[in-house]
């Protein structure tokens, strides 16, 4: 398995999607006596517990730091390639998050078990991608043919990149990239999706397309790789360039979903959250079978 090739073709069958559904309501131990080791070096709420909650669920067991950065051997100098080829000796899978943007490819060359990438960086964060292709299958009944709208930052943002990478493989998918100009999408992504046939259109902001679109997928500002921009007043002016609240919901289409992989700052309002269109949670609450499936079936004969 190669989550770091940008061509996880085999990771988007639609059989892990029946086997996540499946695992929302049967019990399974197919994880028994293996051990799963969570190593973030930044913050998380969904992802580390959601993986540790899916091995318990298993019946696997775990170990955990939350805060490697500080908390590790890293702070006396430790690179992370020789923090994984020791925590691989008695792991059976490591989940890694890091704040660089090649630390889950560093990682799996010296590792003896597999890697999970649960967001490095800016670069990526698949199964978060994963969890959100599940959602929007589940939502609205499948995945071709959908026109998704992306906002906010882009650039620095990991999970639109995932994402993007994802739809790559599906057929005729239209994206709208919404950003100030100042987060724009990564030319990478957007040669990618030419390579794919993808139609995409750059745009300012969701004015124009709030009508026709059956996904919006916003994202907030990601203030912690941007230096200086802390919660200014540009950070604010960023923010609200595309703030999503009620009364933009309900220029949306009769279907049409409003999906955030979370945490949310100003950009999504709260008023959002009781309406029909307000997918988040339940988006959020799929990352728990997406990765249980995932897991199942890293491990299948
Ligand atoms: N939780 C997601 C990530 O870790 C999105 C975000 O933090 O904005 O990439
Ligand atoms: N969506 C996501 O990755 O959330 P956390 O940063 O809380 O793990």
């Amino acid at each position: 398995m190669n989550f770091h090739s940008k061509e996880p073709r085999h990771i988007i069958e639609a059989q892990q999607f029946d086997l996540a559904d499946a695992l929302r309501n049967g019990r399974d131990s197919c994880m028994a006596g293996k051990i799963l080791t969570a190593l973030f070096y930044e913050p998380s709420t969904r992802t580390r517990h959601s993986f540790e909650a899916a091995m318990m669920r298993l019946g696997g067991e775990k170990l955990s730091t939350e805060n490697a950065k500080d908390f590790s051997s890293a702070v006396k100098g430790e690179r992370v390639e020789d923090t994984i080829r020791i925590e691989s000796a008695w792991s059976d899978v490591i989940v890694l998050r890091h704040y660089e943007d090649d630390a889950a490819l560093r990682a799996a060359r010296v590792s003896c078990v597999p890697v999970i990438n649960a967001g490095c960086g800016k670069g990526q964060h698949p199964t978060q991608a994963l969890l959100d292709l599940y959602t929007i299958k589940r939502e609205r009944g499948g995945i071709d043919g959908t026109t998704i709208a992306v906002l906010g930052d882009l650039k620095y943002g990991r999970t639109v990149r995932s994402l993007c990478y994802l739809l790559g493989k599906f057929k005729s998918i239209r994206i709208f990239f919404v950003s100030p100009p100042s987060l724009r999408i990564g030319r990478d992504i957007l040669e990618y999706l030419g390579e794919k046939s993808i139609s995409y259109l750059e745009v300012d902001s969701l004015e124009h397309i709030i009508g026709r679109v059956d996904v919006i997928y916003t994202t907030r500002i990601q203030k912690e790789r941007m230096e200086g921009l802390a919660s200014g007043p540009e950070f604010l002016r960023l923010q609200h360039s595309y703030r999503i609240d009620a009364a933009a919901a309900s220029k949306m289409q009769h279907g049409a979903i409003i999906m955030h992989p979370l945490p949310r700052n100003d950009e999504l309002a709260f008023d959002v959250d009781d309406l029909p269109q307000a997918a988040y949670f339940r988006q959020s609450d799929n990352g728990l079978y997406v990765r249980m499936a995932l897991l199942k079936w890293m491990f299948m004969k």
